[in-house]
């Protein structure tokens, strides 16, 4: 076991659970007059650890290649060059399948994530038939029903048989998280996971990420333009401007102090947070 839920804010006491090293991402994009080829550098050269069961935020203006990290970790996206570590090992190409049970995405918009013709029952059980977590049958059944009671969908009754429809935007994202947790995942990358979502139900869901790190021990890497939002939540702060981390530390260095004037830009936008 590792001792990552004393360290302190800011510390990095574990061995990196993750870790990019010069990654580069290019997309093609659209030149501006007939035969002009340009390219879009989402990622430039971006250097970053992120230690087991910390929360990490990545914030950055639209367009930052936030997402192009999570993806890239998330073996979504390939890199152009540059590394991606999972516990010290070198990942490349499509992720295997222990790797995903033990990284799990949580996109801003759950239906990206959930089957609008499967009840919910049916999809939190469909990640352990596919890892062959528990025996099939009551004790699968058993862990699904856990995993949707941690993530506050209780009574269990009333949410298994709906579909995603029948749910509103917050019991959705409940249930996307609830199917990640169900196969007792490592780390979840949630990309603005909360950004859609009315400001109640938003903090409830951010509270119950919270609660998993605490109590689970699953590192969060937290994407969001809400700079607000990271400093409630992280340890720990990444900045991303145009593809390149401009700071990187402890929340309340990097967000309390900023040095680089593009933090201070995107902090000019937030209410202070402590009073
Ligand atoms: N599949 C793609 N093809 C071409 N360009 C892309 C692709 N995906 C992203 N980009 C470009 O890469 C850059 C980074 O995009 P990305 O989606 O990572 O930003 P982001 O920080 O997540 O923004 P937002 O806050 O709006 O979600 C942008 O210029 C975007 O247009
Ligand atoms: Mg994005």
């Amino acid at each position: 076991m590792s001792d990552t839920t004393t360290s302190p804010r800011g510390g990095t006491a574990a061995a990196p659970l993750f870790e990019a090293e010069g990654l580069c991402v290019t997309f093609p994009g659209r030149g501006r007059g007939p035969g002009r080829a340009t390219t879009v550098d989402a990622l430039r050269g971006v250097d970053l650890a992120w230690a087991e069961g910390e929360v990490l935020g990545l914030v950055g203006a639209s367009g930052s290649g936030k997402s192009t990290l999570g993806r890239t970790l998330m073996g979504l996206q390939q890199p152009s060059s540059g590394a991606v570590r999972f516990r010290g090992e070198a990942l490349t190409g499509p992720r295997d399948r222990a790797f995903r049970r033990r990284v799990q995405m949580v996109f801003q918009d759950p239906y990206q994530s959930l089957n609008p013709r499967r009840t919910v029952g049916a999809q939190v059980l469909e990640g352990l038939d596919v890892h062959g977590i528990g025996a099939p049958g009551q004790e699968r059944t058993a862990l699904a029903v856990a995993a949707m009671e941690r993530c506050g969908l209780a009574p269990v009754e009333r949410y298994w048989h709906r579909y995603p429809h029948q749910l509103s935007g917050g019991q959705r994202q409940r249930v996307v998280i609830a199917a990640a947790v169900a196969l007792g995942p490592q780390a979840l990358i949630c990309d603005e996971p909360v950004s859609a979502l009315d400001v109640s139900i938003r903090s409830q869901v951010l509270g119950l990420l919270a609660e998993l790190r605490r109590e689970e021990g699953i590192g969060l890497l937290f994407i969001t333009h809400d700079v607000g939002l990271a400093w409630a939540l992280c340890d720990r702060v990444a900045v991303l401007h145009h593809g390149e981390l401009v700071e990187c530390g402890g929340v309340e260095e990097v967000l309390g102090s900023p040095r680089h004037a593009y933090t201070r830009e995107l902090l000019a936008a937030v209410p202070a947070p402590h009073g």
